[in-house]
């Protein structure tokens, strides 16, 4: 009987579909995916649609993605943290950083290698890993600040040891990892000569105090580092799946062999649209950071009224709130019942941990909370019935 491969057998279906079905079976308030419910610029929608209507756009674009947008991502990497990125050689634009991230598993590393991965980790992570026949290896961070042990990390790389995935600003903690912790891993790939792919989607949301400091600008780490990035994450705008990676051209070069063959080229339009996006000036981060930092609040007024601790997230549009106080059971026990009682959906993020790290994650769930304030208020309201009983 024909069946189906394998390797794809474990992966099961994403937690994000499960979630989803069920919030929408019961009418919840859906603070699960990362997806807004608005839109990012309407400037950048009026792009869309003249490349739509232009007769330039509607055919396939270069593989690597179209000059005007590899250069707008080689001017913000200057402008954001002086890295001199190669617009040509240096810059892969793929649908979405997801494939940003396979393609880069695949370019560059090699079946039997190890590839060390921070939990919690963003869902497409291992998969990818998997499906590249390594192997990876797992270090947990630790709540309630959500850091990783300096040893641990040590004791994950090896000799066999290919490449170190990270992500800051960090889905789900909300952490915005420090210099030195970026120090600690860069040292370590320098000296296991591993290459760093680095997931930094959430570059722009960074709260308060919080910088976040790009890896390749450590020293001696642009040679050995992939960052990588998301028009979906900068721009609000999920649905056109636009990202990229970019680095060192002879790393750049693994990374576009493999997404050639994976998607070839990224949807046209919408690249053009993320080309503009690029040249908008630094008001519209300000204004992002501002409109992300109200909705902190108010989420956090929300898990306030409702007896969930966290700590206060200093990046990402996510935080993950600690219910022991309020709820005995596990993670997707606890979900299940906000669904069910009282109307919010959130993520149990034990789907983001290897089988032996699970427990960490087994007291908190994932809340998004890039909604709208009346969302987010009313969310806020449904939750205070759980403090109530
Ligand atoms: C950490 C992280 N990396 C990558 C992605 C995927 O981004 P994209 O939608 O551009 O594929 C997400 C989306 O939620 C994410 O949270």
């Amino acid at each position: 009987m024909p069946r189906i491969a394998d390797r794809v057998v474990p992966f099961g279906t994403t937690i994000f579909t499960e979630i989803n079905q069920l919030a929408q079976q019961h009418h919840a308030l859906n603070l699960g995916q990362g997806k807004p419910d608005f839109d990012g610029p309407s400037s950048v929608i009026e792009a869309a649609i003249d490349a739509l209507r232009s007769g330039t756009s509607n055919q396939y674009a270069p593989g690597p993605g179209i000059p005007e947008l590899r250069q707008g991502i080689a001017n913000h990497a200057a402008r954001s943290y002086g890295l001199a990125v190669d617009p040509v050689s240096g810059v892969i634009v793929t649908p979405g950083a997801t494939e940003a991230i396979f393609a880069s598993i695949m370019g560059l590393v090699d079946a039997g290698d190890e590839v060390v991965v921070i939990e919690p980790f963003f869902d497409s992570y291992v998969p990818g890993i998997v499906m590249a026949g390594a192997a990876p290896v797992f270090v947990p961070m630790h709540a309630p600040e959500w850091t990783f042990d300096p040893a641990e990390l040590r004791a994950a790389f090896s000799p066999k040891t290919r490449a170190v995935l990270i992500n800051t600003p960090h889905n789900p903690t909300g952490r915005v990892y420090t210099h030195s912790e970026l120090t600690l891993i860069a040292d370590l790939a320098k000296e296991f000569d591993a290459t760093v792919i680095s997931d930094e989607v959430y570059e722009h949301l960074v709260f308060d105090d919080a910088r976040h400091i790009a890896i390749a600008t450590l020293p001696g780490m642009f040679e050995r580092t992939v960052t990588i990035g998301s028009a979906g994450k900068t721009f609000g705008m999920t649905g056109w799946k636009v990202g990229w990676a970019y680095g060192p051209p002879d790393l750049i070069k693994g990374v576009g062999q493999a997404h050639q063959f994976i998607t070839f080229a990224t949807n046209h339009p919408a690249q053009r649209a993320v080309a503009f996006a690029f040249t908008l000036d630094s008001t519209y981060y300000e204004e992002y950071r501002e409109l992300y930092t109200r909705k902190r609040d108010l989420m956090l007024q929300g898990l306030d009224a409702a007896g969930l601790s966290y700590v206060t997230p200093q990046g990402t549009y996510f935080v993950m709130a600690d219910f022991s106080g309020v709820f005995d059971g596990d993670d997707i026990a606890f979900s299940r019942r906000l669904i069910e009682q009282v109307g919010v959906a959130t993520i149990p993020p034990t789907s983001f941990y290897s089988a032996a790290h699970r427990h960490h994650g087994s007291k908190h769930v994932r809340f998004a909370f890039c909604k709208n304030d009346a969302t987010l208020e009313q969310a806020a309201e449904r939750l205070a019935r759980l403090k109530r009983g």
